[in-house]
């Protein structure tokens, strides 16, 4: 190694999220597997490798180009314009992504209420950032709870509350005393983080049930509800249940998801459903989206459109469905 020449730092002079052992969790797990190339790791919820054998980037490509020039009337340099420039924060793939929402989940939702993102990851802290602004307000977080989601609140100092998820579901009583709680101490809970199908790490599912009273929970204590859909697409037909978003009260959840499980995590390519309209104090009113695509502005600017035009190919590829892309 070479000797090291920068200035030294105190570790106490950095953001103190830096302590918390969950930050450096995700980077440590992909590392382990990287390191063991033929060991299947359970931990980091990655896809197995044989899948990228049906992977053809230039072909994923080439189906993305046809659809803009021969569908949405695109010429051969638009879409080169398109492709290697700069791009959007909303994203460009945004109906596909609508489209494969409603084909596949039922979840249906203009395109314009989609943000296309870099993974599921960026979505969470997108999310957080906009929804948080006093250090009083509390993120209730189904527990054990996915470290990204803990690492990104972390990151943002914003405090979580855990709510168990035991054998027998989602611990009702204790989200209710959680809640009764938060009222008295005049912190109130602002959203509550959810992965109804598969959590990450227990694997559990919330039942239809538990689906309908976590909504009417969320409405009654005016919350929202922050619902993680990075598994979902990976059930068959018959296991499948209705996402939060598409049942009734689902005006009230951002959705979020990703590409990774289902086409590539090295794509990096997720996206959030956030069609809250928001009122704005000089009048007129846009939607959640809107305010997500600029925090997103100055994050990553745009997701890269090489990336989505991969994805946007395989979509089309299947005729818009993600399950059939997974199958
Ligand atoms: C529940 C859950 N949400 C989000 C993510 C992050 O997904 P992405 O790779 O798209 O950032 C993961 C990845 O493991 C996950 O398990």
């Amino acid at each position: 190694m070479r000797p090291v020449t920068g200035k030294v730092l105190e570790r106490e002079s950095l953001h103190s999220s830096l302590d918390s052992p969950v930050m450096g969790s995700i980077n440590f797990l992909n590392e382990v597997m990287g390191r063991f190339p033929d060991a299947i790791s359970f931990a980091p919820g990655a896809p197995h490798t044989a899948f990228f054998d049906e992977i053809d980037i230039p072909r994923h490509l080439a189906r993305y180009r046809r659809y803009l020039e021969e569908e949405r009337g695109l010429t051969s340099a638009q879409v080169d314009r398109l492709l290697y420039q700069y791009g959007p924060s909303r994203g460009l793939i945004n109906e596909l992504v609508a489209q494969a929402l409603r084909a596949d989940q039922g979840i249906d939702v203009p395109e314009e209420s989609v943000v296309v993102t870099v993974g599921c990851q960026e979505a969470i802290l997108l999310v957080l950032r906009a929804l948080f602004t006093s250090p009083r307000d509390l993120l209730a977080v189904v527990n054990p709870c996915f470290v990204g989601l803990s690492g990104a609140a972390n990151l943002l100092g914003i405090d979580t509350v855990p709510v168990d998820d035991t054998e027998e579901g989602l611990d009702f009583a204790q989200l209710d005393e959680v809640c009764r709680q938060a009222r008295e101490s005049g912190s109130p809970i602002r959203a509550m983080y959810v992965a109804p199908d598969f959590s990450n790490p227990s694997g559990s599912r919330l039942g239809l049930e538990a689906r309908h009273r976590l909504l009417a929970t969320a409405e009654r204590e005016d919350f929202l509800l922050l619902e993680d859909n990075a598994y979902a697409f990976t059930t068959t037909d018959e296991a499948s249940l209705p996402p939060l978003k598409a049942l009734p009260g689902g005006e009230r959840v951002v959705h979020l998801g990703t590409f990774a499980k289902t086409c590539m995590p090295g794509a990096r390519v997720g996206y959030v459903v956030a069609d809250q309209p928001v009122r704005r104090a000089s009048g007129g009113t846009g939607l959640l989206a809107d305010e997500l695509a600029t925090v997103k502005s100055m994050v990553t600017v745009n997701t890269s459109p090489i990336s989505q035009a991969v994805i946007g190919g395989i979509l089309l590829e299947h005729r818009g469905s993600v399950a059939e892309a997974a199958r």
